[in-house]
Formats: C-alpha cells, sequence, structure tokens
C-alpha cells in the first residue's frame, strides 16, 4: 500500500494538528500507510525515529490542540542539495515516496525543489550504492501535496490559511481585553498585530473589534497621514468615545516604504491630541491556544481532500495545493498558487492596490 509522510514546517498555527490527524485517519481509511515526520525538514534530514509509521490512535487528541505535536523546525541542511539527498534516503528507507507538507508559502515550494530533484537524487543514491537497482526503479518519482498551514491568512488562491481564524479570534478576544482597562482610563492603545507582510488580520480585527484607525501594508497612507488620524480620533472623542485604538499591522508601511512603528503613532498621539497612550504588541499570543471551530473544520476537510488528489495523481500531475474558495475546498498547482502569491506582493510593492484586490479575490472573511 501507498507509504504517505507528513510533516509541518515553517512557523507553526493553530489548526496544524487537526490537519495532521485528518491526513493520517483518512490516509487510513483509503488504505494506504501513513508516517508522521517530526519537526519538520529536519526530520526528513535526521530520519531514524523521526520518521515513524502512524497508527489510528497516535493522533487522538489532536484535533483540538493548538501549535503542532509533531514539532516544526527551520532546517539549514533541507536548504542545501546534500541534505535534500540524504533526506531522499532516509525516505526511499522508509519506502515513502508521497508527502503531505503543511507550512507556508516557504516549506511548500521547498517541498516542490525536492520533487523536482528527487530522480537525480535517486541516480546519485544508486551510482553511490546506497540504494539497490530494484529501489531506484521502485522511487523514481516523489509526489508531494501542500496544505497551507498560517496565521498570515498571505496565499493568494486560497480564501483561508489554517490558522488565520484562531488567531483573528485571538487578537479580537486581546483587543476587547485592552478595550475594558482603556476605557476605564480613557486612553489610546497602539495594538501591533502579526502578518509579516499581509494586513489581513490587522484589517479583520480591525473591523472585529470597532478600532478607530488602521494600518496595513496593502494600503500605505500617503502625504500627513499623522494629522488624519488624529482629525479622525478626535471625531470619534467627540462623539462620546472614552478611548482610542489603533490597529497596526507588523508590515505597516507608508506611502514611500518606509515601516510605519507602533511606537512612533504613540509617539504622535501623546503630543499632538494629548492622550495617554499604551503600545501593546500581541505577539506570539496570536499564534497560540486551541484551533477555532473554523480552523479544527477546514483542517479536516483539507486533509482528507490531500489524500484524494495523492490517489488521483499520475507523476505528470503539477504538485497540488489545498485550498479553499468560496466555501469549496479546492486543489490547484501548488507552483501557480506560488506564483500568484508572488504577483500579489510584487503589485503591493508596486503601490498597485487596484490590481492586488483583483489578483487575490477573496469572498470569505474579506
Ligand atoms: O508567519 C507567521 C508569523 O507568526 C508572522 O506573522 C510573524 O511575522 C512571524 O511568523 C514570526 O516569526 P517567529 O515565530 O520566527 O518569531
Amino acid at each position: 500500500s501507498k507509504r504517505i509522510g507528513v510533516l509541518t514546517s515553517g512557523g507553526d498555527s493553530q489548526g496544524m494538528n487537526a490537519a495532521v490527524r485528518a491526513v493520517v485517519r483518512m490516509a487510513i481509511v483509503r488504505g494506504c500507510k501513513p508516517y508522521l515526520i517530526y519537526e519538520g525538514y529536519q526530520g526528513l534530514v535526521s530520519g531514524g525515529d523521526k520518521i515513524r509509521s502512524a497508527s489510528w490512535n497516535d493522533v487522538s487528541n489532536f484535533l483540538t490542540l493548538g501549535g503542532t505535536l509533531i514539532g516544526t523546525a527551520r532546517c539549514m541542511d533541507f536548504l542545501k542539495p546534500e541534505g535534500r539527498r540524504i533526506a531522499v534516503h532516509n525516505l526511499i528507507k522508509h519506502g515513502i515516496d508521497t508527502l503531505v507538507v503543511i507550512g507556508g508559502d516557504g516549506s511548500l515550494t521547498g517541498a516542490d525543489t525536492l520533487r523536482h530533484e528527487w530522480p537525480d537524487h535517486v541516480k546519485q543514491l544508486h551510482d553511490d550504492g546506497k540504494i539497490s537497482q530494484q529501489e531506484a526503479d521502485k522511487y523514481r518519482n516523489l509526489m508531494i501535496v501542500g496544505m497551507v498551514g498560517s496565521i498570515d491568512n498571505d496565499l493568494a488562491s486560497t480564501d483561508m490559511t489554517i490558522g488565520a481564524s484562531s488567531a483573528l479570534t485571538r487578537i479580537c478576544e486581546s483587543v476587547d481585553s485592552i478595550l475594558s482597562t482603556a476605557t476605564s482610563h480613557r486612553r489610546a492603545f497602539v495594538v501591533e498585530v502579526m502578518g509579516r507582510h499581509c494586513g489581513w488580520l490587522a484589517m479583520n480585527a480591525a473591523i472585529c473589534t470597532g478600532a478607530d484607525y488602521l494600518f496595513i501594508p496593502e494600503d500605505p497612507p500617503a502625504g500627513d497621514w499623522e494629522t488624519d488620524m488624529c482629525e479622525a480620533l478626535k471625531r470619534t472623542r467627540s462623539a462620546g468615545k472614552r478611548t482610542s485604538i489603533v490597529i497596526v499591522a507588523e508590515g505597516a508601511i507608508d506611502d514611500k516604504c518606509n515601516p510605519i512603528k507602533s511606537e512612533f503613532i504613540k509617539d504622535v498621539l501623546t503630543q499632538r491630541l494629548g492622550y495617554d497612550t499604551r503600545v501593546t504588541i500581541l505577539g506570539h499570543v496570536q499564534r497560540g491556544g486551541s484551533p477555532t471551530a473554523v480552523d479544527r473544520y477546514l483542517a479536516t476537510l483539507q486533509g482528507a481532500e490531500a489524500i484524494e488528489a495523492i490517489l488521483r495523481a499520475t507523476p505528470d500531475t503539477p504538485s497540488p495545493v489545498i485550498g479553499i474558495l468560496e466555501n469549496k475546498i479546492t486543489t490547484q498547482p501548488l507552483k501557480e498558487a506560488i506564483a500568484l502569491t508572488k504577483q500579489v506582493a510584487k503589485a503591493i510593492q508596486d503601490h498597485d492596490f487596484q490590481r492586488a484586490a483583483e489578483l487575490r479575490p477573496r469572498s470569505f472573511l474579506t
């Protein structure tokens, strides 16, 4: 039966465990043999007990837990072809020629590179006498399937990445908590949220908490934005509000691509408006805790689809990535998804926000 390895890579996100569980269990249901690969790509390179066959019960209690129970790591060895050759050898030792990789775009691109190099590595391993002719014939190709685990929701081609819903929920809970103390003291808070170069978390957090002002990389403020911000906050105060909440994406920039720093915003509010202002950088709290129902559901449906995509694939099928568009689970060529993500990043860099929005149409929670 088909042997399928599953690993998580890059920054963790809530719902990764649910995805691993779904992959393992669906693999068993469909007559395949699943393997858990521990510590991301490092586990592939280290081999040994980092690659373990998985039973139904090995993923019990995975569904509701945050983080990734099989670990993730940044692996320098995997960035080098020699490291990837060792990974190929380890996989062949376990009879694995299919991988489900759960991670962000960098991790998924790494998997695609491994797939393309695979035949050369197999040939070299055979020439070096490390694998038999029979093994070289049997493991001619690697199949990979990507699942997008990231709180940032920064992959074009899917409406939601696994973890984005939970991180957004965590941010909203935190801003709610801040609001109560801010109201008592009539304070202003600058709340900085994660998202790397993507403003999805910040924008949706601002909508969901009724924040007063927002900075996201996709819509850099032009000209004298300090005055605009102060005027906007003054208006809400004179309408009776006791607090001012400014949400800042960690990747926020101005129209000259200079970073907009939370501390700078605080100084503007203190000096120009005389508001008693605090900065809260939410940090990794956003990536922790148990996944929301949306992330559990999304990860479970996508994990099941990952196995179906494997069973449908032929050696010529481009590596697929599983997504969700307009509430339908999708399977698309990974390369196209990554290329689209790069085009969106370029459009943002070029300040062509119209094009960015056209390239990244979102229907769900955007
Ligand atoms: O990509 C997920 C993310 O949490 C980003 O939002 C953030 O910029 C980054 O990872 C933080 O990385 P690290 O956990 O390595 O500090």
